[in-house]
This record gives structure tokens, C-alpha cells and sequence, in this order.
């Protein structure tokens, strides 16, 4: 994953999946069930390590992600946060602009503490060849939670405060870019040897808002990254950015990209892979399918990006549904498959 992420061409890419520790693991669902609330999940370490580790075992993924969420960091800033059985991810909806002056990063780190102690943990228990990634949220898709009170279909009240009160909206993403900051420099210390930033719903936005809110965070986490823990490989996952994700590869300065399910591969491998290192992108509805288009997509994948800096994942987190006896069948084909023998 390090070689990958350092521009290298492997005979065989390193291949892990958003979301591989979650609920279509019966062994995570079995843990899930004594935890009691989501959030107590990810803040009691011999839990979030246990459920780290699942998915390694089980499938030899080359790289694990730690157990956590997005959103603990509008809890960590003041915010409540609470999951809900069916509903996913409920908060408190903030106000502007009252709301932003109760955010506070302040007890932040306090906040998070359980975390870093988790990421200290698996530095220790990992098998060396496994790569321990940290993450978050970029800032407007953190802020889209945070200013919705939970998921959306439509944005509208991250895209009425963006429109309407720029400032204000400005403000709540500065916050952001630096609790974020804080956080990831934090998970580094502690001991992750990559970080992913997931913006999840950059592609919601038009083009100039879309370099606001999404290109701009980026680049500016990733510069922050780079001057305080030089050799830190970043990658980010400006999903849906379409077009723009070549700016994404020209302006940031990050090792590597996460592609989403749509971006044409063609283009993928001239426009970015020509750039940095490109992890994806297969639809994980494909993975829930199976059968010979799952098999079809994956050789497809991985002959036209498997001849340059390349890590296999899907385009976006792993669903719940999905077969295990899948997973498998995709595992082997990727460590079946070598470089040298294959052209697009
Ligand atoms: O295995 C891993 O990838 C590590 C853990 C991880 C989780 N969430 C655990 C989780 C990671 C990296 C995330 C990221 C995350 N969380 C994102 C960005 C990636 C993406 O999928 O777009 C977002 C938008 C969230 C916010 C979030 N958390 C939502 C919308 C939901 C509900 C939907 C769902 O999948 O249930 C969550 C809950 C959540 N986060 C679960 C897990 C395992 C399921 C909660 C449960 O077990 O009840």
C-alpha cells in the first residue's frame, strides 16, 4: 500500500474496501449487538480494535481502516450526535449563525482521546505488511450532517447557508479545515500511516462552488499534512467531482485519489493515474451481484489501471447485503492477477 502510494507499479495492487469492518461481517453484527450505542462503538478501544481486525483476518485486506466515524467530530466539537436503529446518523441541527459560536474545539482532543488510543493499539497489533489508515470527513461534507441534522437528499440547507450567507458558511468550513487538521496530525501521532479524507457528497456542487467548498479544504489539509508530517501519504475522495477530479490531481498535492463507480476508467488512467496514485472503483452493487459481471468488472479494473500506481477498492463503502462469499471470490481474483501478463 506504502509502495503504491509512493508511485510505484506493483505486480499485483494492494486492495482494501471503504467501509470493510461493518455489518455485512455476522461477526461484526454479533459484537454490534453488546455494544449498545454506535458511538460507544467507536469510543471504547478493545471494541473499535476488535472490530478493526475483522475484516483483516477474515479476507488478508492489504490495508485497515481504522473503526470510527465521520462524525465524531461534531461531537467532539459541542454538537450532539446520536445513530439511530434504521435511520443512520442523527444531530442536532445547528443554527446559524448562533449555533457556530456553541462549536468549540477547545475539548476536542479530550473528546477523542478514545480514538487515538485505539489507532496506538492496532499500531501494536497489526502484522507489519498490514498499512493502518486514519480518516475523516472533509469539512462540507461533515458540515452537510452537521447543517441537515443527519443524511439528505437534497442539501438544501448546506446549499441555502453557502448561497444565502457565504460568510457564515465560510466560517463553518475554517472551523472545520482546522479541527480536522488537529485531528489527523492527532491519529498520525498516535500511529496511522496514511489518511483518507471522504467527501462523500462533493458532487453535489456546481463547479465554483465545488472548488469553494471541497477543492479548496483539500488543498489546504493536505498542505498542512505535508508541512507538519512530511511523508505522510494522503488521499482524498472528492466523490462525484466528475471533471474535476483532474483538478483534484493537478492542485492538491495528495499521493493518491479515490475514484468514485462513475468515472470512466480511460479517462481515470490518463487524465489522474498520469499524476498519482488512484485507488477504486468498482460499484459495490456489482460485489452484491456477483456472478460473471462482477468478474468481468474487476479484470476490466484492474487492466486499465493495474499497469500504473494502483490500489483496488470499490467507488464508494461497501453495503450491508453484500455476500461474503464474494468478497472472497473477488480477493482471489485480485492476488491471481500479475501485471506482466495483462494488457487493456
Ligand atoms: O470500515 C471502515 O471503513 C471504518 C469505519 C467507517 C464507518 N463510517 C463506520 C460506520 C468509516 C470510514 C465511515 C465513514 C463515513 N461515515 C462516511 C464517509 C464514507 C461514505 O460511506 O460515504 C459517512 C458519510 C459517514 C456517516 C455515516 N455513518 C452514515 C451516513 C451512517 C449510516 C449509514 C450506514 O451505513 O449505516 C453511519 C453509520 C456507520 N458508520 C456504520 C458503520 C459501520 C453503521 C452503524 C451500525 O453498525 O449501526
Amino acid at each position: 500500500m506504502l509502495q503504491a502510494l509512493s508511485g510505484k507499479t506493483l505486480p499485483r495492487p494492494p486492495v482494501w474496501l471503504m467501509r470493510q469492518a461493518g455489518r455485512y461481517l455476522p461477526e461484526y453484527r454479533a459484537l454490534r449487538a453488546e455494544a449498545g450505542g454506535f458511538l460507544d462503538l467507536c469510543f471504547t478501544p478493545d471494541l473499535a480494535v476488535e472490530v478493526t481486525l475483522q475484516p483483516i483476518r477474515r479476507y488478508g485486506f492489504d490495508a485497515s481502516i481504522l473503526f470510527s466515524d465521520i462524525l465524531v467530530v461534531p461531537h467532539a466539537l459541542g454538537q450532539k450526535v446520536w445513530f439511530e436503529e434504521g435511520v443512520g446518523p442523527r444531530l442536532e441541527a445547528i443554527e446559524k449563525p448562533a449555533g457556530l459560536d456553541r462549536l468549540s474545539r477547545d475539548g476536542m482532543h479530550e473528546a477523542l482521546a478514545p480514538v487515538y488510543e485505539t489507532v496506538r493499539r492496532l499500531s501494536k497489533e497489526l502484522p507489519p505488511e498490514v498499512t493502518l489508515i486514519g480518516f475523516a470527513g472533509a469539512p462540507w461534507t461533515v458540515a452537510s450532517y452537521m447543517l441537515e441534522g443527519g443524511s439528505s437528499k437534497d442539501f438544501a440547507a448546506g446549499k441555502r447557508w453557502a448561497y444565502g450567507a457565504p460568510d457564515d458558511f465560510q466560517r463553518l468550513i475554517d472551523l472545520l479545515v482546522e479541527a480536522t487538521g488537529d485531528y489527523l496530525i492527532a491519529q498520525i501521532d498516535a500511529g496511522v500511516e496514511v489518511v483518507q479524507i471522504f467527501d462523500s457528497w462533493a458532487g453535489i456542487w456546481p463547479e465554483e462552488a465545488l472548488r469553494r467548498w471541497c477543492l479548496e479544504p483539500a488543498k489546504a489539509l493536505t498542505a498542512r499534512i505535508q508541512k507538519e508530517r512530511p511523508g505522510i501519504p494522503v488521499i482524498l475522495f472528492p466523490r462525484g467531482a466528475g471533471l474535476l477530479y483532474r483538478d483534484f490531481a493537478i492542485e492538491c498535492g495528495a499521493a493518491g485519489l479515490g475514484l468514485d463507480t462513475t468515472l470512466p476508467l480511460g479517462w481515470a488512467r490518463d487524465e489522474l493515474q498520469s499524476r498519482l496514485t488512484v485507488q477504486g472503483n468498482l460499484d459495490p452493487l456489482q460485489l452484491v451481484a456477483g456472478g460473471d459481471q462482477l468478474t468481468q468488472a474487476v479484470e476490466r479494473i484492474l487492466n486499465h489501471l493495474g499497469q500504473g500506481p494502483f490500489i483496488f477498492n470499490l467507488g464508494h463503502g461497501i453495503v450491508p447485503e453484500t455476500p461474503l462469499d464474494h468478497v472472497s471470490r473477488m480477493m482471489e481474483q485480485i492476488h491471481a492477477w500479475n501485471a506482466s501478463e495483462r494488457r487493456a
